[in-house]
């Protein structure tokens, strides 16, 4: 059994007070099968690991350097991450991979430091409406896993969790139906199968893209479907919750 998980995707969003209050509100009431995770801008890394100490609730970065330390202006390490003790972190987002022109290649470096250094990568992957439109989601798709799995190495796929984040779909407030995602996250499955049908079986599969308290339940009740990385909902507490508590 896989167990889902929720994760917060906060953005550029916040400051050191309404995150206490944001995190003071999410920490209240929260009763949850899921495994539930934020991830603050880095700035805020040490404030949120200080108020979710204890709590059960999981704190991670947004993004992260392929290098452990050196010469990398402005970059955050994984090395540091993990002293400051996140346990994930989100690699590949459509906002990095658009505004940011991050490729495959850069993705499956950051996946590969990431693991190497005991955090967990919550690799990102996606389709443009455009790319929908022509049919090609699941050659965009297996294209960005592709890279990740030939760079990564059978070895180093042993904990990892990938969201499925339309890309027509991220803040935009459409929703894939839960039939959309369903196929994509079989398809992924099936994907991974190809490399091992134990990394496929256990590796959770997160939807991303306008999730809220009103769709998540029927979203995360598809089989493949392990969860959801949150963005705008995840920045209003009893929003979060809702979804915390959707998914079991
Ligand atoms: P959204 O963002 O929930 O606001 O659509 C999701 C994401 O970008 O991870």
């Amino acid at each position: 059994m896989r167990q889902p998980l929720i994760a917060g995707n906060w953005k550029m969003n916040g400051s050191s007070q309404s995150i206490s209050e944001l995190l003071d509100g999410v920490i209240s009431g929260l009763e949850s099968k899921a495994e539930v995770l934020v991830c603050p801008p880095a700035i805020y890394i040490q404030q949120v690991r200080d108020i979710l100490r204890g709590t059960g609730v999981k704190w991670g970065l947004q993004n992260v350097a392929a290098e452990t330390k050196g010469a990398y202006t402005g970059e955050t390490s994984p090395l540091m991450a993990k002293d400051l003790g996140c346990e994930y972190a989100i690699i590949g987002h459509s906002e990095r991979r658009t505004l940011y022109k991050e490729t495959d290649q850069d993705v499956a470096a950051k996946f590969c430091c990431l693991v190497d250094q005991g955090i967990t990568p919550v690799l990102c992957v996606g389709e443009s409406l455009e790319e929908r439109q022509r049919g090609d989601t699941m050659k965009v798709v297996a294209a960005q896993i592709d890279c990740v799995i030939e760079k990564a190495g059978i070895e180093r796929l042993s904990d990892f969790v990938i969201a499925y984040e339309p890309v027509w779909a991220i803040g935009t407030g459409l929703t894939a139906t839960p039939e959309q995602a369903q196929e994509v996250h079989a398809a992924i499955r099936g994907l991974l199968s190809r490399t091992s049908e134990e990394v496929a079986q256990k590796t959770r599969i997160l939807y991303g893209g306008s999730m809220k308290a009103a769709n998540a339940a029927e979203l995360v009740a598809q089989p493949d479907v392990d969860g959801g990385l949150i963005g705008g909902a995840s920045l209003v507490a009893e929003d979060f919750k809702a979804i915390c508590h959707a998914a079991g």
